[in-house]
């Protein structure tokens, strides 16, 4: 079994142990963060390795995932530079770019970039993933599976990455506001407030079971529940009169704009 080491374990890195461990087996997982309180929270949980540091990370691993913020990833990546020799590098920095890992570390090494979303929290995740010319399609492939644990992995092209982050990254915060605003609506029209949020958050998964499970498009599944000359047809003939597809294509845009920016602003501090 390979060993791996997790640095970072928070949000995103406490769920990638849980995948790891499936995968490989707790014995073979090797994690290291700042906070202490993380460390034992995590080792708690999944009877991991704790490490004293990250160099002990790289030393006692095969596979190392970086899951520390863009802003913290430099400052990992040149303390543990000198020690990676055939690792696989795997990174979910949003915004960071595969050359710009290869600036700081400085070696022909495997470096897989992904960019998951946080519903892998609940094994429904989405992660996109690409690598570098160094790493082989088996490298490729386990870093494919750590994430199959968790969702759906899907292979693209690095520059799509950062309207990936504005899409599915962000996206599940885009949900959760609409869950938001119905809810609230419906405590303005005075619906009785111990049921608003089941009923709301069971509208939201039902939704989403249909569209990945049944084979028809989300415009189809819309026509379905809007009638001709019923309630539904009446709310979504506002949507259409404000615009609602140009507000979302603002924000969408806005979002991707910022993923390019922190993209640029990592590239220039990290080297
Ligand atoms: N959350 C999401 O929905 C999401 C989605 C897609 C991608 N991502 C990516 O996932 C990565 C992690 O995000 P997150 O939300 O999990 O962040 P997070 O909760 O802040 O976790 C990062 C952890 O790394 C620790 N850390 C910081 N510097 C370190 C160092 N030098 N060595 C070891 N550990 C260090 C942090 O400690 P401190 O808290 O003390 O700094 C923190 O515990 C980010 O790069 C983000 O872009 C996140």
């Amino acid at each position: 079994m390979k060993k791996v080491g997790i640095i970072g374990c928070g949000n995103m890195g406490m769920v990638l142990v849980d995948a790891i461990c499936g995968l490989v087996g707790n014995d073979n997982v090797y994690c290291y963060d700042i906070e202490k309180k993380k460390l034992n929270i995590v080792k708690e949980k999944y009877k991991v390795n704790i490490s004293n540091s990250n160099k002990d990370v790289v030393s006692t691993s095969e596979v190392i995932l970086v899951a520390v913020k863009p802003q913290q990833i430099a400052e990992v990546l040149k303390e543990i530079k000198d020690y990676l020799k055939n690792h696989l590098l795997i990174s979910i920095a949003a915004g960071v770019k595969i050359s710009t890992i290869e600036k700081i570390v400085k070696k022909e090494i495997a470096i897989v970039r992904v960019m998951p979303n946080l519903p892998l929290r609940v094994s429904c995740g989405v992660s996109a993933i690409c690598k570098n010319k160094f790493c082989s399609m088996e490298d490729y492939n386990f870093a494919k599976e750590i994430f199959r644990k968790k969702g759906v992995v899907l292979e693209v092209k690095e520059k799509f990455m950062d309207l990936i982050t504005a899409i599915s990254g962000s996206g599940p915060a885009y949900i959760f506001y609409i869950s938001e605003i119905i809810q609230n609506i419906a405590k303005k029209l005075k619906l009785p407030n111990k049921i608003i949020e089941e009923l709301v958050n069971y509208t939201v998964l039902g939704a989403a079971k249909m569209l990945t499970e049944e084979k028809i498009s989300a415009s189809e599944l819309k026509n379905k529940v809007a009638s001709k000359g019923g309630t539904t047809e009446r709310a979504l003939e506002v949507f259409y009169s404000y615009k609602l597809e140009k507000i979302f294509y603002k924000a969408i845009h806005n979002a991707y704009k910022r993923a390019k920016e922190l993209s640029d602003l990592v590239d220039k501090v990290g080297v």
